[in-house]
Parts: C-alpha cells; structure tokens; sequence
C-alpha cells in the first residue's frame, strides 16, 4: 500500500475481530516500529508483545473495568462524536481478551548517555508506535494507540512484570478490523500552517 493512503486511512480502529494474527506479521510490525528515529539513535525502546489470553483477559478486566467505572456514565452525556469515539474506547478495552495481540511499548531513560532525561522517553517511543500503527495499516489490520497504562499502571506493570526504570509509553491493540478503514477527519492545511513567520 502507498505510504500517503495508509496514512489518510488510518483511523483508530477499536472494533477488532479475533481471529489470531500471524507471526509474520507480528514480526514485520516490530521491525517497522524498530526502523522508526530517535534521538541520537539511542533506540531505547522496548516491546511487550501480549497475545497469551489469559493475561490478555486480566489486562482487559482490568482496564475495560477501571474505563468503564470512570467513564461509562459520559457515554449518553456527550455530543455525538464524542459519545461514539468513547463508545468505541469502552468496546475496546472490553473485548481485549479476545483481541489477538497487545504491544506495550517501553523505553528507558537512556537520552543523552551523559545524563538521561524522561522529556526523550517519548521522542523514543511514539516514532515507534507510530510506525507500528502505519505498518499495521498496511498489512490490512487495525489498530490504535491506547495510554491504558494511565487507567492502571501499577497493575499493567505488576501483570506484564514491566522493570520500575522502565516507562511505559503507548499500549498498542492490534487485530483484523471488524470495521472499514477510512478517511481520518483532521484540520486542514492550511488551518495549521505558517509560511516563513508565526
Ligand atoms: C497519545 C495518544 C493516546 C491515545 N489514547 C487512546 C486511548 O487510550 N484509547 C483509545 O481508544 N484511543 C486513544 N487514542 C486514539 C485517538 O483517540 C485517535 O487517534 C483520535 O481520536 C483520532 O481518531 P482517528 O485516528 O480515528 O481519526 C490515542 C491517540 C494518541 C495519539
């Protein structure tokens, strides 16, 4: 698939179907998040690549359980779009068990060597995950980046055994879409956009 198309169709997709996803292409979306930049080439992230089910139905009870109680209430509170975006969110968390596959992605604080700092943590970690969702695009399957570690991160961490100097990033559900791929809505251009000065 052309790069440009992947991108323009690259929607959130929260509606997964469970069938299993290869280890091909499990490997594949590793190696497309592995060629992403990062500062001064330190690469310092890592992968947590989920797809036992019984600790996928932990994290999903937990995170669909902890979403559900803090949000589930706003669903008919919210203008439309709003509502079917959390609606979607809640439906993903909660069918996580049968999601095929979960990758947590990690770094340390490995940037600069001389003196680490957490602000190149991200710079780390969403090139990665956003070459992991735009590789998953092109292979036909969905996904979309999810901070469920902000719902449960001592859980998350106690059930993956994720290191205390090991952040965690962006949790990445990834699966065959049950839903179509389509145009994202995003502001145009020229909305954004200075030419030579603020
Ligand atoms: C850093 C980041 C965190 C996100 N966290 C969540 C999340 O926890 N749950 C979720 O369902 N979507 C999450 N999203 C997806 C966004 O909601 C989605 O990309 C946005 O609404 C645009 O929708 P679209 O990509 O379908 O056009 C996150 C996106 C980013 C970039």
């Amino acid at each position: 698939m052309d790069i440009f198309e992947a991108m323009e169709t690259c929607r959130a997709m929260r509606y997964l179907r469970p069938d299993p996803v290869p280890d091909e292409l499990i490997d594949k979306l590793l190696w497309a998040a592995t060629r992403a930049p990062s500062p001064g080439n330190s690469q310092g992230w890592e992968f947590v690549v989920v797809r036992d089910r019984d600790v996928m139905s932990q994290i999903g009870e937990l995170v669909g359980g902890r979403m559900t109680a803090s949000m589930g209430g706003l669903v008919d509170t919210l203008p439309p779009s709003q509502a079917r975006l959390l609606r979607g969110a809640l439906h993903l968390a909660n069918t996580l068990p049968q999601v095929p596959a979960l990758f947590v992605v990690c770094s340390r604080r490995v940037y600069p060597p001389q003196d680490p700092q957490e602000v190149f943590v991200w710079s780390c970690v969403y090139p990665a995950a956003q070459n992991l969702i735009l590789a998953a695009r092109a292979l036909g399957l969905g996904s979309t980046f999810a901070t469920w570690q902000t719902v449960a991160e001592t859980e998350l961490r106690e059930i993956l055994g994720i290191p205390e100097d090991v952040f965690i990033g962006a949790t990445i559900p990834v699966g065959y879409p049950e839903r179509d791929f389509g145009p994202v809505a995003r502001r145009p251009v020229a909305e954004v956009v200075h030419h030579d000065h603020w």
